[in-house]
């Protein structure tokens, strides 16, 4: 879908637009920063002014002087470096507001394109990584690093050899940090390749937590996660240990600079070219110019991790964008058209329905059938738009489903996925689709329209049931039910129902009957996937799936009594009952 985009903008572009023009804040905060630093040279001067001056002329009033002066001055550098700390964690909260959203929709788009829950839960802790970042205090670090040639020209100022020794140390300081960038790439790359299967594993033993306990190999799934857990380990260790030895390195070099300097202060005072007061300064400042070198590389993880986060939701919000000024259309009320539809799996890309064209008219209620694993599901879930077609296309009264927006496609569609799940909120929401502005009649109209309306009233909280985290505190059947209201609710005009009878009993059998009759009563469309033929007494068309292709597609008698159809369904005796057929009307008619 997104090569339907009319103009793609880059991750970039769309970053500025989403959490305004950090460029005129970065430079405002260089020039702030500059300021900061000028500032900064108060101790140093102080020292000169105390050693060279006070000291010598032996004049109170001069040492009171320079004192206000410079108190002065320290508390201007103190305001300014308050005034920048405040605006960066500003600055963090204003971009997580505005990203946090985005990464949370990833949550619900990213399966789509293929990335695990993992992967996608991934995004949001990237906000989490960049918003710390910005608040920390590496900013900070880079934003004095410009600066830095402030101190070195002070220093030089006092003796050529001390600047000359300064810039040396800084040079050298400098390299070891392009060294560890250099060294933790690589690694840190891998590591966080390991990081996300460890977390794809634990995220799948948590969803599978009953399979593991009832057919016990848990054992196995734990060692499963401490061999990824050994190669995550193992990795972090390696970056640990470059990045530990090269900053322990650079720490060392820095106190024998440090030392450096005040010993060639000292040759060069014992020598006479230089003053007392000139070693202090010359060591403070010194230390000043070294100090933002030190910060950055002892923040270098977070800032190559913060720098990583930031680009993954630049990229993120390119991929994201495919929601460009969309027009409001009307509601749809005449057909759905499926043209030559190709459906991919998204994260392998492998063909799973080919070349599927049919099209229905209000009214009609459609069954699709076909032996297991034929690709049914597959073209369901192209149909409502959660997988993008490869080719083809889904028309709703013509218009394609990449020209509606979501939330607006959202509410003339209706899904009850093969495996139902209900999100953490009570049976009312759930329904409701968690819309805050459901009236009540619409959320019991479609209960009733599921034929669940009576199983909720009698629980103990009815419509205010707390379903819990996977909506567990429900039988499968209660669920299914549920699912099929949620999919009615609002009266969407296109329903797509996959098994939803699989887990009912004759009751729920009959609600589904008489719900689907009522979508054709008022002239609304419903696709309804089956391998129970109880499911297909509303059905007007039916539609043969088989290998991911439709193979036959006509008014139901029609279909049904084609011969040598293979059609792993059974109907009135009319198509050679499979045996797998025969044994699902067996299980059909024992409940
Ligand atoms: N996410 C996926 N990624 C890759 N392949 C998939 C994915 N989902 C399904 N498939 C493959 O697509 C094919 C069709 O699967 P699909 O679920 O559409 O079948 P179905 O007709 O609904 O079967 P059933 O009646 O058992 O539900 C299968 O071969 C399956 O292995
Ligand atoms: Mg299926």
């Amino acid at each position: 879908m997104a090569s339907k985009r009319p103009r793609p903008r880059s991750g970039n572009e769309l970053m500025v637009e989403r959490i305004g023009n950090y460029r005129g804040l970065t430079i405002f905060l260089l020039g702030l920063s500059g300021l900061i630093n000028v500032l900064a040279l108060t101790g140093a001067f102080y020292m000169l002014q105390i050693y060279d001056r006070a000291l010598t002329s032996g004049s109170v009033p001069t040492l009171v002087a320079i004192s206000v002066l410079a108190i002065g001055l320290y508390l201007f550098q103190g305001l300014f470096d308050v005034l920048r700390s405040q605006i960066l964690v500003r600055f963090g909260a204003r971009m997580d507001a505005r990203l946090a959203p985005l990464a949370h929709e990833v949550v619900i788009e990213m399966p789509r394109y293929g990335y695990s829950t993992a992967e996608a839960l991934e995004r949001g802790r990237d906000v989490d990584t960049v918003r710390s970042f910005v608040a920390s205090s590496a900013p900070i670090a880079l934003f004095d690093l410009p600066w830095m040639p402030l101190f070195l020209i002070f220093v030089f100022s006092l003796h050529p050899l001390l600047g000359l020794l300064t810039s040396i140390g800084a040079v050298v300081l400098i390299a070891l940090t392009v060294l560890t960038e250099m060294l933790t790439r690589r690694v840190s790359g891998e590591m966080h390749k390991a990081a996300a299967i460890r977390a794809n594993l634990a995220d799948s033993h948590a969803r599978n937590s009953d399979i593991l306990k009832a057919m016990g190999f848990g054992n196995r799934a734990i060692a499963r996660f401490s061999d990824a857990n050994a190669k995550h380990l193992t990795l972090q260790t390696r970056a640990s240990d470059i990045s530990g030895s090269l900053s322990g390195l650079s720490k060392v070099l820095r106190m024998m600079l440090q030392s450096g300097l005040l010993g060639l202060g000292a040759y060069l005072v014992i020598k006479g070219e230089f003053s007392a007061g000139s070693i202090i300064a010359c060591s403070v400042a010194s230390a000043r110019a070294l100090s933002p070198i030190d910060q950055v590389i002892g923040n270098w993880k977070g800032i190559v991790a913060a720098r990583r986060s930031f680009r993954r939701l630049e990229e993120t919000l390119a991929a994201m964008d495919d929601e460009t000024k969309m027009i409001a259309l009307p509601a749809p009320c005449r057909s759905v058209k499926v043209e030559a539809v190709t459906v991919v799996a998204p994260a392998s890309g492998a063909v799973l329905v080919s070349d599927v064209s049919f099209s229905i008219a209000a009214g009609q209620v459609v069954g699709l059938i076909g032996p297991s694993g034929g690709g049914k599901t597959s073209l369901a879930k192209g149909l409502v738009g959660i997988w993008p077609l490869l080719r083809g296309h889904v028309r709703l009264d013509d218009a394609d489903l990449t020209q509606w927006r979501k939330d607006a496609l959202g509410a003339h569609v209706g899904y009850l996925p093969q495996d139902v799940s209900l999100l953490d909120g009570t049976i009312a929401e759930n329904i409701a689709r968690f819309d805050p502005d459901a009236e009540a009649r619409d959320i019991v109209a479609a209960a009733k329209a599921a034929g669940v309306h009576e199983m909720i009233v009698r629980l103990p909280d009815g419509y205010q049931t707390a379903l819990g985290p996977n909506g567990t505190a429900l039988s499968a059947g209660q669920r299914q039910r549920i699912g099929l209201a949620r999919a009615l609710y609002g009266d969407p005009f296109l329903v797509v129902l996959d098994e939803p009878n699989s887990n009912l009993d004759a009751e729920g059998d009959a609600a589904l009957t008489e719900a689907l009759t009522s979508v054709k009563a008022r002239s609304g469309i419903a696709v309804v996937i089956a391998h129970r033929p109880s499911a297909l007494a509303a059905v007007d068309l039916i539609g043969v799936v088989q290998a991911g292709k439709l193979v036959g597609f006509g008014p139901k008698d029609e279909v049904l009594r084609e011969p040598g159809r293979p059609i792993a369904f059974p109907s009135g005796g009319a198509v050679r009952p499979a045996a797998a057929a025969a044994s699902a009307v067996a299980s059909a008619s024992m409940i």
